[in-house]
């Protein structure tokens, strides 16, 4: 069967953006740089986003091109006779299911807050009481169950509608109404009385911070939030890149979808920085910044009820185009790999995902004894840990050495499928960068991290 491509290279763009742009960076993004010391840590997640995300980027496109199959054959084709490479399909599948298990979770929080900030629910609730609706909402499974299974049935839904027809409409259109309510979202922000300070905060780079916080630390978080914005390493990204045609080259292609995706990151933090400070709170206060603390603002703002509205259906726009890119990785690698068809891989994979995602929703209140990370923590964090950082980083790690080393595709063939198409090449001279530097810089950060995390 003809595999199918996207209809135009500002579908594949807009696509990979909406894979990219997601919590990671609406929240995620925000909140991370309000506990690494705002502007500085900015500067230091945007050099490793172009030194070490968007060279990893090019080369899962680049596998995914070349074979013009998702991971579950990709490796199979392109790897040297009898070598193992191939193997690596099984940690790729396993990221991605492992990031929608807490993803279409979080997302389904987002559907409820949407319905109940138009619903009106949250006015003239005292602050405690709104932080009370969402320790009502994580107590209760069944209404987890119906919010989450309703973004996993629409995500589904669309992908089974196809690449050009579902997929590619559907986030063209996600992407443009989100890109209008990020700007209406974030001039109302920056016009809120005293969001200056919020704005100085952000934007002016205090390296003193980094040195108190301890530079290893920011670091490793700064690695993490590249990785995981770009959804690198665990071969989303190869499966858009076995469904487009060679007219233009990757490193451009992902060049724009970098931009997309850091402007998104950076306009967030115009909206929720301004918002925290006029109101006098901390922006650092980690997953209950958007449930509890941004609630809380927009019941004190004017017209709290349309602007709160208006900016959970913009993050529900942003989560629900990442879980349909993942899904439909899922979704294609199952169709490479059995040979079925779209409508049986989505069945199969609809009810799949629907029974991974309970543990992460029983985690917060029937499991809730089991803690795997030590006290407070919940099957949320240990999914994300697994994923963020494990999964993502060795998976990178593996692309990058697949690319690269002879014993693998090899540079001359990587290198080769790069300087296909118009527009800018890979550089030639970051051969010696990407094969020899990346390598161990990924590998140092990747110990350090997991050191200072035990710590
Ligand atoms: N790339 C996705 C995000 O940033 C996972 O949310």
């Amino acid at each position: 069967m003809k595999r199918e491509h996207f209809s135009s290279r500002l579908g594949f763009i807009l696509v990979t953006a909406a894979c990219a742009i997601g919590l990671g960076n609406i929240w995620r993004f925000p909140y991370i740089t309000g506990k690494y010391g705002g502007a500085s840590f900015v500067i230091l997640y945007l050099v490793f986003l172009v030194a070490l995300g968007l060279p990893i980027a090019v080369m899962e496109f680049a596998v995914g091109r070349a074979s013009q199959r998702s991971t579950a054959l990709s490796l199979n084709l392109l790897e040297p006779k009898g070598s193992k490479w191939h193997w690596f399909k099984y940690a790729t599948i396993s990221g991605s299911y492992l990031l929608m298990m807490f993803y279409t979770v979080i997302s389904g929080w987002l559907l409820y807050y949407f319905v109940e900030m138009a619903k009106g629910t949250f006015q003239g609730l005292t602050a405690d009481q709104v932080a009370g609706e969402f320790t009502h909402l994580l107590g209760n499974p069944a209404a987890m169950i119906l919010f989450t299974a309703a973004i996993i049935l629409i995500s589904f839904g669309i992908c089974a509608m196809g690449v050009q027809k579902g997929v590619e409409r559907v986030s063209k259109v996600m992407m443009s109404m989100l890109l209008f309510l990020l700007i209406v979202l974030a001039v109302r922000a920056v016009t809120l009385p005293n969001s200056q300070t919020g704005l100085r905060y952000y934007l002016y780079p205090d390296f003193g911070i980094m040195f108190e916080i301890g530079l290893s630390e920011c670091v490793f978080a700064a690695m993490g939030q590249a990785f995981f914005t770009l959804s690198i390493g665990i071969g989303v990204l190869s499966v858009f890149g076995s469904r487009i045609d060679k007219s233009h080259s990757l490193t451009g292609n992902a060049l724009y979808m970098g931009l997309l995706d850091t402007l998104v990151a950076l306009l967030a933090g115009l909206i929720i920085f301004p918002a925290c400070f006029s109101f006098g709170v901390e922006p650092d206060s980690g997953p209950n910044l958007l449930f509890i603390t941004l609630p809380n603002i927009f019941n004190v703002m004017g017209g709290g009820r349309f602007w709160g509205s208006l900016f959970f259906l913009f993050m529900v726009f942003a989560a629900l185009s990442t879980v349909i890119a993942v899904i439909e990785n899922i979704i294609t690698f199952v169709m490479d790999l059995t040979d079925c068809s779209r409508k049986k891989s989505v069945a199969i994979n609809f009810v799949l995902l629907l029974i991974l995602s309970l543990p992460c929703i029983f985690g917060f209140n029937l499991w809730s004894g089991l803690q795997p990370l030590g006290e407070g923590s919940t099957i949320l964090d240990l999914e994300d840990f697994i994923l963020s950082n494990n999964l993502l980083p060795l998976g990178s790690l593996v692309f990058l050495l697949f690319c690269t080393c002879r014993y693998g595709w090899g540079w001359d063939n990587f290198y080769k499928e790069t300087c296909i198409g118009k527009g800018l090449p890979y550089p030639r001279f970051a051969r010696k960068y990407v094969t020899y530097v990346l390598p161990v810089i990924l590998l140092v950060i990747f110990v350090s991290g997991y050191l200072s995390f035990f710590k």
